[in-house]
């Protein structure tokens, strides 16, 4: 249905995303205006706390609590949800829908946890809800995804997708700063919460990884479908042997579709400084995706803050808006509904990858024979081994070694192994290495 009169948008949330998206809009009303065909207006914003003092003075909009204000308006065409969080936001943008609205989120933990149920509904209802904002900040990955690699069956994925994590790796690399010196300058910056749980512990890298590989693979994948790990147990040390091995070390989300199914997960990773993923570096995010098509195509670009993720709301929101005024078709079906049911993902037992290991063992003759052996008997071979800083005081030396390709489940049953070992001292770390 096209209007012709000024197409209405409800911000749900003023925060640091809500008022990039409002200054963008305010700033550029004229160019947007002649992208979408009519002009574009804030017909107001919900927030928890109106009284609040707020960026943008004087405010060229009114501020509200009530969500029904908004979600009702007959005014109010497109709903942008910036608020976060998975409730109340979920029920917000449900009842957005129902009432007719067109949707643009930028919300990784609903889209990812309930995203398949909001575009059915959308698709239901004839309505849009888009969400390119939601994973990689500026970076076009969900409209790639959705349109122009849809000719392609994609085999992997593998993603740079937390800018504070990525943030925090790089100082540690370059550095050589503690994990914790380089989370309090990242929460200094601003680029980490005070609660950074979700940013080291790779649940937001999981959510983000989960969307992408429902979109890649045309399925549905959730966040309890990626098993992850975080950040907190690399050293600096890791970085100094990663760097001499010829590795950077990176959160990688991956997700891979071979012969024996599909796969997700999140982990910090050895990966070859030459390839292009090492060399994303402090708060930029990167997509690599393999089809059979296109090869290898990687997505570059800033992955958060309030202008570059505004770019991909409002990128969105004139997309909608065009629709609107007849300009542009909605969004066909396959955006809309992965095309296939939900397959059971491969857990992490079976993968098959290489590892770095690092190790205090006692300095004394033998001791690499002994660990060779346990790994041995789970049929692992040793890629390479350097030993380094012998403590003659504790009589301790660190061992650092490299495997060829192993199965994960014989990996965790050598680790159980070589723990026992009286001459293994403390397994430090143990990172997997990507590509196999
Ligand atoms: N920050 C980034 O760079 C970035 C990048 C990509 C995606 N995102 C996503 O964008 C979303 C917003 O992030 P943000 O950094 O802008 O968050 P933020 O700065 O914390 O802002 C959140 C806004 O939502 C309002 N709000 C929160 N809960 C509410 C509730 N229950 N009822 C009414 N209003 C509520 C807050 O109101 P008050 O102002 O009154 O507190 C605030 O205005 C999140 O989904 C985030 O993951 C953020």
């Amino acid at each position: 249905m096209a209007v012709d009169r000024a197409i209405g948008v409800g911000l749900l949330g003023l925060g640091v995303v809500g008022t990039g998206v409002a200054q963008t809009l305010l700033r550029k009303p004229s160019v947007l205006a002649e992208r979408i065909g009519a002009p574009l207006v804030i017909r107001g914003a919900l927030v928890r706390d109106p009284a609040k003092a707020r960026a943008l003075s004087p405010l060229p909009f009114p501020l509200t609590s009530d969500p029904a204000r908004l979600l009702e308006a007959s005014d109010v065409d497109i709903v942008v949800e910036v608020m976060g969080g998975e409730h109340p936001a979920l029920e917000y943008l449900e009842h957005a829908l129902r009432a007719g609205k067109h949707v643009v989120t930028a919300n990784k933990e609903v889209m990812a946890k309930h995203g398949h149920r909001l575009r059915a509904l959308a698709q239901q209802l004839g309505v849009q809800i888009r969400f390119e904002a939601s994973v990689g900040g500026g970076i076009p990955i969900i409209g790639p995804l959705q349109r122009d690699l849809l000719a392609n069956d994609i085999t992997s994925l593998r993603a740079i997708i937390n800018g504070t994590t990525n943030y925090i790796l790089t100082r540690m690399a370059n550095e050589g700063l503690d994990f914790a010196v380089a989370l309090r300058h990242a929460q200094e910056l601003g680029y980490a919460e005070p609660d950074p749980t979700n940013d080291v512990e790779g649940i937001d890298a999981a959510y983000k990884l989960a969307i992408l590989a429902s979109l890649a693979f045309h399925t549905p994948v959730t966040p309890a479908d990626v098993p992850h790990e975080g950040v907190t147990r690399l050293r600096t040390k890791d970085f100094q042997y990663a760097k001499e091995l010829g590795y950077a070390i990176k959160l990688l989300a991956i997700s891979v579709k071979d012969d024996a199914g599909l796969s997700a997960r999140v982990h910090p990773a050895l990966v070859p400084q030459e390839t292009l993923l090492a060399k994303v570096d402090g708060a930029y995010n990167a997509v690599e995706i393999k089809g059979d098509l296109t090869g290898t195509v990687t997505f570059h670009g800033l992955g958060a803050g309030a202008q570059p993720t505004a770019s991909a709301i409002l990128g969105d929101v004139v997309n909608v808006a065009r629709a609107l005024c007849g300009h542009a078709q909605p969004a066909a079906p396959p955006l809309s509904t992965p095309s296939k049911p939900a397959v059971r993902l491969r857990g992490l037992a079976d993968l098959v990858t290489r590892y770095y290991l690092r190790m205090s063992v006692g300095d004394q003759a033998g001791v690499l024979a002994q660990i060779a052996n346990v790994l041995g008997q789970q049929q692992i071979s040793l890629a390479s081994v350097i030993q380094k800083d012998a403590d003659p005081a504790a009589k301790t030396a660190e061992i650092v070694i490299t495997t060829h390709p192993a199965q994960e489940a014989r990996m965790q049953r050598a680790l159980e192994m070589l723990s026992k070992l009286p001459v293994v001292k403390e397994i430090n770390n143990v990172i997997r290495v990507e590509p196999v």
